[in-house]
């Protein structure tokens, strides 16, 4: 099943003005049933798209006059308006399904999607695609989760507290790509025609955005922020199906992920390589530190006589810090995130959380008769992976 694959679905024009030859974004609007939030729309969008060079298409799923009312009041649109009304046999993909039906047909080189209750305030969206066409990148987000974003509009404490949990199992579940995208389920966003290959993208529910970052990990994304407001009128499509098709929608993308990942090619073998890249450097400080750390054990254990389990604690303090000022420095120079204080607390505190593991396999290999440096050397060979993957991905994570 491919979605917004109907070949002779395309969408017709209710209104197109003269001047209407070099469009350079296309705004796609999914509608179900919102016969009573059109006028507004489309009176607020008229003046955010006239400065831009756009059309207007609306990718209907409505049982109520939706296209009637949109026919009636496209005329005073500045910019063309298009409409694809799916009848009911072809309602493939919902939501989600429009979106990329829509994107097939638009001739624009940028690509805005936006839901048409107002809960996107036109104006912001206007104003994203006006960034969007000026910087050279291939996805622009809208946030509600940083700088001035909001979230409040969305209606209710539950519905935020689902809508950030959603968004923190999402980012948990494809860290890499995730990380640095605060609102990866936005429903307001733009893309660059040719950066997305749309036979690639094929989901199901609503998160159309999700889908496209995680099925493009070369694009370049950048995000504004914006309020989300309430509902104009009309209710929400949202409801526990659509929550479970998320999950379903996560699951999918998850176990595609590697096949993705495959033709995708170079550039996730660069990934790996400068994995591998970090994966050594961290070795090779780890192992100036395990020097550092046998040296300072050996000078507790024996000139200064301290019990060895307290000797080790003490040497895992200097190594730590020698460490850290060799990791932070060379290997995540450009991942740093936060204060050198909230970075150093972590790191001392991954290091000491690990010494509460390495402590009584220490202590049994002794029992075991291993030699005291010899023990402390292979505890922390032993936990070298898992310091690297906390350190690589939660410290500084990309
Ligand atoms: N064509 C089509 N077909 N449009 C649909 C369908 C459908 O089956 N279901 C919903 N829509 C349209 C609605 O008419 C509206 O314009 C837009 O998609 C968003 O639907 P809402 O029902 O208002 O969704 P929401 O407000 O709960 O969710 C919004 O916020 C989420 C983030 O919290 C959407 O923007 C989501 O995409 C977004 O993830
Ligand atoms: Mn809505």
């Amino acid at each position: 099943r491919q979605n917004g694959r109907e070949p002779d679905l395309a969408p017709h024009y209710l209104h197109r003005p003269a001047a209407d030859q070099q469009v350079r974004l296309s705004v796609i609007v999914p509608t179900r049933d919102e016969a009573e939030n059109i006028p507004a729309l489309l009176s607020r969008l008229g003046p955010a798209l006239a400065p831009l060079h756009a059309e207007i298409i609306v990718v209907d799923d409505s049982e109520d006059d939706t296209p009637a009312v949109l026919a009636r009041h496209a005329a005073d649109a500045p910019v063309a308006v298009r409409l694809l009304h799916r009848p009911p046999s072809a309602r493939t993909g919902g939501l989600s399904g429009a979106v990329v039906l829509g994107a097939r047909h638009a001739r624009g080189e940028w690509i805005l999607v936006m839901d048409a209750d107002l809960q996107h305030p036109p104006e912001s969206a206007g104003m994203l695609a006006g960034i969007a066409l000026r910087h050279d990148v291939d996805v622009v987000v809208g946030t509600r989760y940083a700088g001035e974003g909001s979230n409040e509009g969305l209606g209710g404490a539950a519905r935020e507290a689902t809508s950030s949990w959603a968004t923190r199992l999402a980012k948990s579940l494809f860290p890499r790509r995730l990380n640095t995208i605060t609102d990866p389920m936005s429903g307001l966003f733009a893309f660059r025609r040719t950066a997305v290959d749309l036979d690639r993208v094929n989901p199901i529910g609503f998160k159309v955005l999700l889908e496209l970052l995680i099925r493009h990990p070369g694009a370049r994304v950048a995000e504004v922020a914006y309020e989300m407001a309430p509902r104009h009128a009309g209710h929400s499509k949202a409801s526990v199906r659509e929550g479970l098709t998320f999950l379903r929608h996560l699951w999918r993308l998850r176990s595609q992920r590697l096949v993705g990942q495959m033709r995708e090619g170079p550039a996730a073998t660069r990934d790996r390589l400068r994995e591998l890249g970090r994966m050594i450097a961290f070795g090779l400080v780890g192992l100036s530190g395990l020097v550092v750390n046998t040296a300072a054990l050996w000078f507790f254990y024996e000139p200064a006589n301290l019990h060895h389990l307290l000797g080790a604690a003490l040497a895992t303090q200097l190594s730590t810090a020698w460490n850290f000022v060799l990791v932070d420095a060379l290997i995540y120079r450009r991942n740093r995130q936060g204060a050198l204080a909230g970075r150093a607390g972590r790191f001392f505190l991954l290091n000491n959380l690990l010494l509460l593991l390495r402590l009584p396999m220490l202590q049994a290999l002794v029992w075991a008769g291993v030699g005291i440096l010899t023990a402390n050397a292979l505890t922390l060979v032993a936990l070298f992976l898992v310091r690297f993957l906390v350190n690589d991905r939660v410290i500084y994570a990309w």
